[in-house]
């Protein structure tokens, strides 16, 4: 009996839709997912977000909402970002007992309990005048002073701790960060919670929509001084093995589609849980080309997820999480 050619058809596994969904090497389940959410003070009812279609900066009321909805469709938390309802030089609202984010959390939170995880957005931006992520320095003109930022990201932490946030997303990329946070945690009694660090954050282009969702844009300059060159790969390795020995618990690259190298890269080097942020840009592409009728969303959003836990991202922050969680289930 003679075998016949080709021996090696790859084809059979791909026959029927259950074998494909059999033999998938992947899975993209709800639980993966984390989804953004901005909370704006002072205001009675949601704002659409002009250039993020389906998302809006949420009142208080919406956004326990919101977490109440994305928790029925098995989505696995959500990150609060605050936006103040007015700024100040040092952004002092990042840490009140009462800011923004501080209530939204502690309101969320005692909504949904342990359905979902909360995470909070830990960050200056929104909440300074300048709109950087730091202090400007005293001394040189125009720059970011690294060292008192790092103090007052403790006192951040500090407050989205005592609000009820499960896990701190330290977002500004100053040096120690992760170290002066995981130390203010400690001593406040809060050595039980999470630090999820954006540890290879890049300078991109594609956070331009979300500029207007937390109105947190630069009025000066730009992040490039914090944030990475896009180019750099080995530097994104670096700035994890700090994070690491600072005491991130797990790690986040940020944005997701172009740097996949880079999930992939620290994955494999760190070994810690890491979360891929596909942020507002890559949401709004797929958001225009939709509306124009050039792309189908829902497969398009699907494969992209699906490339972003390919590339070995445990978590993917999107904004596509509660419409995905939809169209998984
Ligand atoms: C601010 C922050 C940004 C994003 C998350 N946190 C913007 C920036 O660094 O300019 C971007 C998120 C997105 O584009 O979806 N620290």
């Amino acid at each position: 009996m003679s075998l016949g050619y080709p021996l090696h058809r790859p084809r059979r596994l791909r026959r029927t839709a259950g074998l494909r969904r059999a033999f998938a090497e992947t899975d993209l389940r709800p639980s993966r997912l984390i989804a953004p959410l901005f909370v704006k003070e002072g205001i009675k009812e949601p704002v659409p977000i002009a250039a993020m279609p389906g998302q809006a900066q949420l009142d208080l009321v919406s956004a326990v909402k919101e977490a109440r909805e994305l928790a029925s469709r098995g989505v696995g938390g959500l990150l609060v970002f605050g936006v103040p309802a007015t700024k100040s030089p040092d952004g002092a609202a990042a840490w009140a007992p009462d800011g923004i984010s501080q209530q939204a959390l502690t309101a969320i939170k005692d909504e949904v309990g342990d359905d979902l995880v909360v995470m909070a957005d830990l960050c200056l931006c929104s909440y300074t005048e300048s709109g950087h992520c730091g202090v400007i320095s005293e001394q040189a003109q125009g720059t970011i002073d690294n060292d008192p930022t790092i103090e007052l990201y403790a006192e951040i932490a500090v407050a989205q701790a005592r609000a009820g946030a499960d896990i701190v997303a330290p977002s500004g990329m100053m040096d120690g960060q992760v170290h002066a946070i995981r130390g203010a945690l400690d001593s406040a009694g809060f050595s039980d919670r999470v630090i999820l660090s954006y540890a290879a954050k890049f300078a991109s282009n594609f956070y331009g929509p979300f500029r207007d969702a937390a109105e947190g844009a630069p009025q000066f300059g730009d992040r490039r001084s914090y944030q990475m060159h896009t180019a750099n790969l080995a530097e994104a390795l670096r700035e994890a093995r700090l994070d690491v020995a600072e005491g991130a618990d797990a790690l986040m690259v940020k944005p997701a589609i172009g740097y996949l190298d880079v999930v992939r890269a620290i994955k494999d080097e760190l070994g810690l849980p890491t979360a891929a942020y596909n942020v507002s840009g890559e949401y709004s592409m797929v958001k225009a080309a939709a509306g124009n009728g050039w792309l189908d969303e829902r497969s398009t959003a699907l494969e992209i997820l699906n490339s972003i836990r390919r590339a070995g991202a445990d978590l993917i922050i999107t904004y596509h999480a509660g419409d995905a969680a939809e169209w998984l289930s």
